[in-house]
């Protein structure tokens, strides 16, 4: 198990998926780090840097302007290697070699797993929840979700405008291969008639089809589906719909436009405190931890704990979507 022992080091990387704000929970860890008299090294490139050993000293400078910043000043990267047990062991070995005894990593719940496999080998880990995905079941938010998902609603209003002008139905692509958070979101903020949620895999085609016929009868000037990257086929299905309805039917697809942009107030602020948090909590000698914001407060939970959690999309506000689309 970790060892509780006094912090003097603190690490800190970004893996996964990258999203708007992790620069702000950086900058969170290095000054709250500094301001206690601890040390903090900086790891690029996520668990691949750290095999490699691409660990740098941080200053409170090195994080200056960085907070409006999207993307990560560390890089991020995805690590095959550290799914092996040679791979977590390997770089435990590095942490103690750089006197790493904190570390806090900032990504998803992929990214969490090997901070536990880390706490089992000894080194204090924290977790601080970075996906655009919105996608971890122990917290209400994510760093990076509440920009990406604002990036998605103005874009799909601009489709919307050309697709009203034509009479078009458009579909329109978000991101979430697994999980349809940003699809929901968006379906309800840009008042979708339809949202295909990778959650529900098995939507009906036919169905959308006659609903397109009807919606035309009662005079619609445009049809928006909001299609999960899950679901995908997105141009495939605009043809098909066009064929079946005689409506002209274009397919858009956001992709990674949606995690890039300078962080929402929301983002730098929750970014900030779950930054300054995990720090707390190593300080307070706690290890396999990851933060959370529940019910209007920032909290932690064990990351075995936290990894067993499930969340999926609630049908109530899946439905209200549907009923407003009237
Ligand atoms: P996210 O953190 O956004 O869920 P991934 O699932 O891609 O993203 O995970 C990021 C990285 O975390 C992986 O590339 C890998 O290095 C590490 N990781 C994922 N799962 C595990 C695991 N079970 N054990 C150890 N490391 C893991
Ligand atoms: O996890 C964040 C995310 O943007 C998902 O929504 C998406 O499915 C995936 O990452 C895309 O990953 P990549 O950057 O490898 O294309």
């Amino acid at each position: 198990m970790a060892e509780n022992k006094v912090i003097r080091t603190i690490g800190v990387l970004t893996s996964g998926g990258d999203a708007p704000g992790m620069n702000a929970a950086i900058r969170a860890v290095v000054r709250t780090a500094l301001g206690k008299g601890v040390k903090v090294r900086g790891i690029r490139r996520g668990y691949q840097g750290l095999l490699d050993e691409e660990i740098i000293d941080l200053t409170a400078r090195d994080v200056s302007d960085t907070i409006q910043r999207g993307g990560t000043i560390l890089q991020t990267a995805r690590c095959e290697e550290m799914r092996t047990e040679e791979g977590q062991q390997k770089a435990a070995a590095i942490c103690k070699k750089y006197g790493i005894d904190g570390l806090v990593v900032i990504g998803g719940d992929g990214s969490f797993a090997g901070a536990q496999k880390l706490a089992n080998l000894g080194v204090n880990t924290v977790g601080i929840p970075g996906t655009i995905d919105l996608d971890i079941a122990c917290t209400e938010y994510t760093i990076g979700f509440d920009t990406a998902v604002n990036t998605a609603m103005e874009a799909i209003d601009k489709v919307r405008d050309t697709s009203t002008s034509h009479e078009r139905c458009s579909i329109i692509e978000v991101m979430g291969r697994d999980a349809g958070w940003l699809a929901l979101w968006c379906g309800i903020a840009n008042g979708a008639e339809r949202i295909l949620l990778p959650e529900e895999h098995d939507f009906d085609e036919e169905a959308i089809i006659e609903d397109i016929k009807e919606c035309r009868k009662r005079g619609k000037k445009n049809y928006i589906i909001i299609n999960a990257e899950g679901i995908g086929g997105s141009i495939e299905l605009a043809k098909r719909i066009e064929a079946a309805t005689g409506m002209e039917a274009r397919a858009t697809i956001l992709g990674h436009m949606q995690r890039g942009g300078s962080p929402t107030c929301k983002d730098r602020v929750y970014a900030s405190i779950m930054g300054a948090k995990a720090v707390d909590l190593l300080l307070e000698g706690k290890s396999n931890r990851v933060v959370g914001y529940r019910g209007g407060e920032y909290v932690d939970f064990d990351i075995n704990e936290a990894l067993n959690m499930q969340k999926g999309i609630p049908a109530y506000q899946y439905e209200i979507a549907r009923e407003l689309a009237l």
